[in-house]
């Protein structure tokens, strides 16, 4: 581990069950990442969302900056986004590894919370810089994220590494850089709501979250249940899952 608590280089990919996912979302209070991805978008004529789910994000830029097509490897989430009925929302399977759109097909490309689902997070930076003809927008979780201490929990039951979104921003800005994208980044407030089970309830479902199956499942909820209850106490009730958003853009196409 670096002297910085990320991984040296990418271990992943993670895996993201996508039941765990539904149950997960309606916790979620998005509404100020809404608000940072329609500023950071804003005057686009089409967006790619790289990794789009369920389409939690996707339908509010949708209905507010530009038609989305969603690029989404899970049929389970490119299920449920088949069956919003919206005219501005086209979704296709695909990963962010091997984008399936041309060069500069779309003014911006976007990737929220899903490098570290990738087999390699630098070629989907890549594949965003290629797709997107003025701005790419990749949020990962901030360095101080109630979400990935527990996760960072649970992988020291299983004996696996820490999770390490600081190295994936730290690598998306350099690709993005090398590729003459000018980057801003900020950190974006996402509170995550207590469930009906409290602590308990939740420690189930960021379990299966990632590690749906695992045989150590049952120990991780129960490693992590304390931790929550106290940070839900501290925290007025909510978790924090708190992203850091970068937003590179090419300087031809600053507005002045
Ligand atoms: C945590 S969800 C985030 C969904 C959405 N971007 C959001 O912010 O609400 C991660 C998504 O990445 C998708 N995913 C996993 N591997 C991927 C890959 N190689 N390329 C693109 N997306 C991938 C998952 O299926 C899942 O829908």
């Amino acid at each position: 581990m670096s002297e910085t608590g990320w991984p040296e280089r990418f271990w992943g990919p993670e895996t993201l069950d996508p039941a765990a996912w539904a149950e997960l979302t309606p916790l979620l209070d998005t509404r100020e990442e809404i608000e940072a991805l329609v500023g950071a978008l804003v005057g686009v004529a089409s967006i790619a969302d790289v990794g789009g789910g369920t389409g939690l994000l996707t339908r509010a830029l949708a209905a507010r900056v530009a038609p989305v097509v969603v690029v989404e490897p899970s049929a389970a989430q490119r299920a449920v986004l088949d069956g919003v009925r919206e005219a501005r929302i086209r979704c296709v399977a695909g990963r962010a590894e091997r984008v399936p759109l041309g060069e500069g097909a779309v003014d911006a490309a976007m990737a929220t919370w899903v490098l570290q689902y990738t087999e390699d997070p630098v070629q989907a930076v890549r594949e965003l810089a290629r797709v997107a003809r003025t701005r790419v927008v990749i949020v990962q979780a901030a360095a101080r994220n109630d979400l990935v201490d527990v996760y960072n929990e649970e992988a020291q039951v299983a004996g696996l590494a820490c999770a390490h979104h600081g190295w994936l921003l730290a690598r998306a800005r350099e690709v993005l850089e090398e590729r003459g994208f000018a980057v801003e980044s900020s950190v974006v407030p996402t509170p995550v709501a207590a469930p009906p089970g409290g602590a308990a309830q939740l420690a189930e479902v960021l379990a299966r979250l990632h590690f749906a199956g695992h045989p150590e499942v049952g120990e991780m909820r129960r490693a992590t249940e304390g931790m929550i209850a106290a940070r839900l106490a501290a925290g007025g009730g909510a978790l924090r899952d708190d992203g850091e958003m970068l937003v590179g853009t090419r300087p031809s196409t600053r507005p002045r």
